[in-house]
């Protein structure tokens, strides 16, 4: 069955306390309300976070996400994690593809296919995401844009991979700015991405496929995002910072 997912990405940003509180906050409001059973809650925190999230929320339904990972198995990669030691420390999914290490980091489609091959043949979910500029939204190539990417990257993959698959639309002019998609825009490209899932795959797959909308996401507008057909849930940025954002997102969106 199709879930309904609302990842957290904190990218390089809390300290053990900060992090302890938003965690320690987001296990209590699971304790407190029934969560929906198609509802599926993650935390991306940074690498040293990790193990403090496996073990704060490990009575909760949330899983625990990492932002990133080798291509490589093991060896001699200075500064590298692999996608091995995440599944060892309880992690269950990795963000990959992210706008952010695209750009800073220079990650190309085919190294996201390889450290996508990588994560799940650990046993890893990968939210992998793609989206495009406001230059290329502006000249109205947003979608031949985020088909390239995936056919790079996703299309690659075999159908047996696609159940440990979601993908995350973050348009890059919507991250961090403060301007969301409209509930329109991302519903759009929703649709479209999964057409292009059935075009290559098959249509029950590309059905159950759970396709993120990311990119300023808050309380205030995640019920009218949500409430898209096509949109299965959110990547939050900024507002998963805290519990009371966070499960203001969560609570606002699917009430139990
Ligand atoms: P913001 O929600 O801060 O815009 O970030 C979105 C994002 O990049 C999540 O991966």
């Amino acid at each position: 069955m199709k879930k309904r997912i609302i990842a957290g990405n904190w990218k390089m940003n809390q300290t053990k306390d900060t992090a302890y509180a938003m965690l320690r906050g987001l296990a209590d409001f699971c304790a407190s309300n029934d969560i929906p059973s198609d509802v599926e809650m993650v935390v991306c925190p940074p690498y040293p976070y990790l193990s403090l999230a496996v073990d704060t929320l490990k009575d909760s339904p949330v899983k625990v996400g990492a932002q990133n990972c080798s291509h490589e198995s093991n060896g001699a990669f200075t500064g590298e994690v692999s996608s091995a030691m995440l599944a060892d420390l309880g992690v269950s999914h990795v963000i990959l593809g992210h706008s952010e290490r695209r750009k800073y980091f220079k990650e190309s489609d085919s190294l996201v296919l390889k450290k996508t091959r990588k994560a799940m043949s650990a046993g890893l979910q990968v939210i992998l995401c793609v989206g495009e500029e406001l230059a290329v939204r502006e000249d109205e190539g947003q979608y031949l844009f985020v088909k390239n990417q995936l056919k790079d990257s996703a299309f690659l993959l075999s159908s047996a991979n696609l159940k440990n698959l979601i993908v995350a639309y973050e348009p890059i002019w919507a991250i961090g700015t403060g301007k969301t998609a409209t509930p329109e825009q991302a519903n759009e490209m929703h649709y479209y991405i999964r057409d292009q899932f059935a075009e290559n795959f098959d249509q029950p797959s590309a059905n159950e496929l759970s396709i993120l909308y990311g990119g300023s996401c808050k309380p205030a507008n995640a019920a009218d995002l949500f409430a898209q057909v096509n949109v299965d849930g959110g990547l939050i940025g900024g507002a998963s910072l805290t519990a009371e954002n966070f499960t203001g997102i969560i609570d606002k969106t699917f009430p139990a």
